[in-house]
């Protein structure tokens, strides 16, 4: 273990997108010592992917806003599954958190007043979402990094956590290899936040980056915490699904948000075909007045292609399904239909949307100005995570936090966009403000060579197998493929119990397949290798949700089972909870969701 470099934190961070950055620079505001580490190189975060604008009640374009508003939003675009603690403090905490951004260089497109601007979103009921562009994740990130940068926090590029450490009880720190040359690291901390994303990478059309693959939700379970909601991923509708190569590829709601329509091959707007009961009073009935509201016109009803995603996600699938579908198995998105509205449409929609002008014009020669995008649902999001404290954001495992996608409890059923940059500076600043606190409080512990040892020679396995494994064995790569199609036909949009099963018995198979996996080649930089790290924490996610989507037998928000097409009083308020039994196996239990204050009741009330 000669190679064997350590480091020593207060607190130390995996993951550097937005939630690890503002975590990050709130714990080194508190004066403790910080150190984060990315897997990949610093700015690559699925953040940018949050495209259309952060949500915070500012009320800058429409005064009604409010948080109370906000927070019943939220809560309704959960199904009720939401933690309402922290459902609370998003809606209270974020225009702050939107502000200090601001403070700190983040430029927001303006109001004609010079506000901050805010644009309409699926299941927001007033304009909310503060946006630049249609890249308001990439400039969160540019502002966070800029201002972290300086904050003497110390950040480890290109490194993985392979496992976390614990000290008894308490969580102690990580074991981690370096992506380039191989070698392995140590850090010793009093406290350890996750913010590592989702697990899109678990399927197989996803708007994620390879880095997503399930490592802070698995690194967590391993070391004893619960994961919670595993049922519930998010399908954006409208990823681009033409050509091949880019298939998954965020489109952002943004367009829609700025009057983009949904159409079938017969042309038709067949999102006025299916409005769900509880939007029913609150939904344009034509395509005039859809557009007005658009245009801010307060007594206008938003158009249905602003409805929540899981259920524009399924309008969708069932046109797609019906045969409507467009040549490469989408829909049509249409921005350029605004020229029957607006004179100077193709400007105004390059000045919009500048992005989605670029990603169609270079990746499928598409002029969106002029012609509908084919679009199709896209694996985006994990609502579902480690299951943390609603305040403090630290899991049952004492010293370990959690923040951004790879914690749960803000969105319950189906999150609602935007808010998930929301949530990661609320809840990324949160994990770090009480991280520090914690941190103070422990002295160093003490870790045993022999585990240090035991975990290398864990990771290096695969290599070590190599010379002895079977020539025609599965690679890694074969490994995670096989899965990635299963979770996607099996474990998507819509779900049935024998076909759930089927995916089990699939994870099985493959995880005796991963046991034994070989990786060609020595330990510098070797993507094969990782991968075959990674398999653990992709079959550990797959088998989460899996589990978690046979147990929960309804609908609801994000998670659409064909077997029992309705929601049930049943588990209409349960979350589903996954621990790790002593023998390994995955324990799942029902628990009560938490209950709703009077004040949050009246709130709801007031504002169905
Ligand atoms: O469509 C989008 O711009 C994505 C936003 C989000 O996921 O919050």
């Amino acid at each position: 273990m000669a190679d064997l470099e350590t480091h020593d934190y207060d607190v130390l961070i995996v993951g550097a997108g937005g939630a690890g950055l503002s975590a990050a620079i709130k714990a080194s505001g508190a004066g403790v010592r910080v150190g984060v580490i990315c897997k990949s190189l610093l700015g690559k975060a699925h953040t940018v992917m949050a495209e259309g604008g952060v949500a915070a009640a500012m009320a800058n374009v429409d005064e009604r806003d409010s948080w109370k508003v906000h927070f019943a939003d939220t809560m309704r675009g959960g199904q009720y599954l939401n933690h309402p603690r922290m459902a609370e403090l998003h809606a209270k905490e974020a225009p702050d958190r939107v502000r200090e951004l601001e403070s700190w260089g983040a430029l927001f497109d303006r109001t004609k007043d010079g506000k901050i601007l805010q644009r309409n979103f699926g299941g927001h009921r007033y304009p909310r979402l503060a946006h630049v562009g249609d890249r308001t994740g990439l400039e969160m990130i540019r502002t966070l990094q800029d201002h972290g940068i300086h904050q003497g926090i110390n950040f480890h590029m290109e490194c993985t956590v392979f496992r976390l450490i614990k000290a008894g009880d308490r969580v102690a720190g990580a074991f981690c290899y370096e992506r380039e040359k191989g070698r392995f690291k140590v850090f010793r901390a009093g406290a350890v936040v996750l913010a590592t994303g989702g697990f899109g990478r678990a399927f197989k059309v996803t708007s994620n980056s390879w880095e997503y693959t399930g490592d802070g939700h698995t690194l967590a379970y391993d070391a004893g915490a619960e994961l919670v909601d595993m049922e519930f991923i998010q399908f954006h509708p409208t990823g681009m699904v033409w050509p091949p190569s880019v298939r998954g590829i965020l489109v952002t709601e943004g367009v829609r948000g700025e009057g983009g329509i949904l159409k079938n091959s017969d042309g038709k707007r067949f999102m006025f075909d299916d409005i769900p009961e509880n939007y029913r009073g609150q939904t344009a009935d034509s395509e005039n007045e859809g557009w007005r509201y658009t245009q801010g016109d307060r007594n206008a009803r938003r158009p249905p292609e602003l409805l929540t995603r899981d259920h524009v996600a399924r309008c969708i699938m069932r046109q797609i399904k019906e045969g409507k579908g467009s040549p490469h198995g989408g829909v049509y998105l249409d921005i350029a239909w605004i020229k029957e509205h607006l004179p100077n449409a193709r400007e105004h929609i390059k000045k919009k949307l500048p992005s989605m002008y670029h990603q169609f014009k270079e990746l499928a020669g598409i002029d969106i100005t002029v012609e509908p995008m084919e679009v199709g649902p896209t694996t985006h999001y994990a609502m579902g995570g480690i299951h943390v404290d609603g305040d403090t954001q630290m899991s049952n495992v004492p010293g370990l936090f959690a923040a951004g996608e790879c914690a749960a409890g803000l969105h319950g059923a189906n999150r609602l966009g935007g808010n998930s940059l929301s949530d990661l500076l609320v809840f990324g600043s949160r994990a770090g403000e009480y991280a520090a606190a914690f941190a103070r409080e422990q002295s160093p512990a003490a870790i045993a060579q022999q585990e240090l040892d035991r975990l290398a020679e864990e990771a290096l396995a695969p290599l070590e197998r190599f010379d002895s494994a079977p020539k025609d064995a599965d690679g890694p790569y074969q490994i995670q493929y096989a899965l990635q199609e299963k979770m996607q036909s099996h474990v998507g949009i819509v779900r049935l119990e024998h076909e759930m099963a089927e995916a089990l018995e699939t994870l099985e198979a493959l995880k005796a397949k991963a046991a034994a996996v070989a990786a060609y080649g020595n330990r510098e930089y070797n993507p094969g290798w990782h991968t075959a790290l990674d398999l653990h924490n992709l079959l550990t996610v797959a088998e989460a949700a899996t589990r978690a989507g046979i147990e929960r037998k309804e609908s609801r928000g994000a998670h659409f089972r064909e077997d029992y097409p309705e929601k049930s009083e049943a588990f209409a308020k349960v979350n589903i909870v996954i621990s790790k039994g002593a023998d390994g196996a995955m324990n799942l239990r029902q628990v009560p969701v938490k209950p709703l204050t009077g004040e949050q009741q009246a709130i709801i009330k007031e504002n169905a």
